[in-house]
């Protein structure tokens, strides 16, 4: 029988007001997701108020400065701080983004921090990616070639060839699209979800790449790739202003045209 409650352990509960980590300059308060695996305990929401006008701009300086002032145990990934390495993906205030790219001062009211949705929790703001890099792995994202390379040289593309792969190259792969998406919601163990079907289509447009037909080969199924519905939400969240929905689109339209 269908079941329409939470499990009891998953409700998310009030957790720590901490003490302001200093009085006066510009307070901003977070509420920020804690988990962990090492108490028997349900997730909570912590409190947090730190002195915005003594901190970076960006949501990831308020937590680094949380962490280094307040409490050492809050736990989130992070690396280039420069929206390069797609570490510090998380939900800000309701959207996937990357917290070292989020403004403070674009927020409104308390900032509300969770992890990327829909993925187990490893801790606090860290999410299991370890399923998401097995669907990389099995698009296989690397170049294949049967033709020997040049002796002298690398291999060529042509300008307008190597037009093909903007759009694509950039993405970070933070999952911020894909966790955004309710058919990977849904059917993540199956769907590859946009964010590794844009990688796909990146190795499938690329004109040195010589297995063009066993990538689509190995797209060709009800789940993997058709479980797209054009809902749009990868795009709209992207926080590097990629389109996952057109590549997606991009490789229906290869399967389609193969038929003929
Ligand atoms: S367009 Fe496709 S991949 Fe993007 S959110 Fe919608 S269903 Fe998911
Ligand atoms: S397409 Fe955008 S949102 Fe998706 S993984 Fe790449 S950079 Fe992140
Ligand atoms: S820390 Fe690298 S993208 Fe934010």
């Amino acid at each position: 029988m269908a079941e329409f409650t939470l499990p009891a352990n998953s409700k998310i509960k009030q957790g720590k007001e901490w003490p302001a980590s200093a009085s006066g300059g510009a307070p901003q308060t977070f509420r920020i997701y804690r988990w962990t695996a090492e108490d028997d305990e349900n997730p909570k929401i912590d409190t947090y108020t730190i002195d915005t006008s003594d901190c970076g701009p960006m949501v990831l300086d308020a937590l680094i400065k949380i962490k280094t002032e307040i409490d050492p145990t809050l736990t989130f990934r992070r690396s280039c701080r420069e929206g390069i390495c797609g570490s510090c993906a998380m939900n800000i205030d309701g959207t996937n983004t990357l917290a070292c790219t989020k403004y403070i001062s674009d927020m409104k009211g308390d900032v509300k921090i969770y992890p990327l949705p829909h993925m187990k929790v490893v801790k606090d703001l860290v999410p299991d990616l370890n399923a998401a890099y097995a669907q990389l792995a099995s698009i296989e994202p690397w170049m294949k070639t049967e033709t020997a390379a040049p002796p002298d040289r690398e291999r060529l593309q042509s300008p307008e060839d190597r037009k093909k792969l903007d759009g694509l190259y950039e993405c970070i792969l933070c999952f911020c699209c894909s966790t955004s998406c309710p058919s990977y919601w849904w059917n993540g163990d199956r769907y590859l979800g946009p964010a590794i079907l844009l990688q796909a289509y990146r190795w499938i447009v690329d004109s040195r790449d010589e297995h063009t037909g066993e990538r689509l080969d190995n797209l060709e199924d009800p789940f993997r790739l058709y479980r797209c519905h054009t809902i749009m939400n990868c795009s709209k969240t992207c926080p590097k202003g990629l389109n996952p929905a057109k590549a997606i689109a991009e490789i229906k339209k290869l399967m389609v045209e193969r038929q003929y």
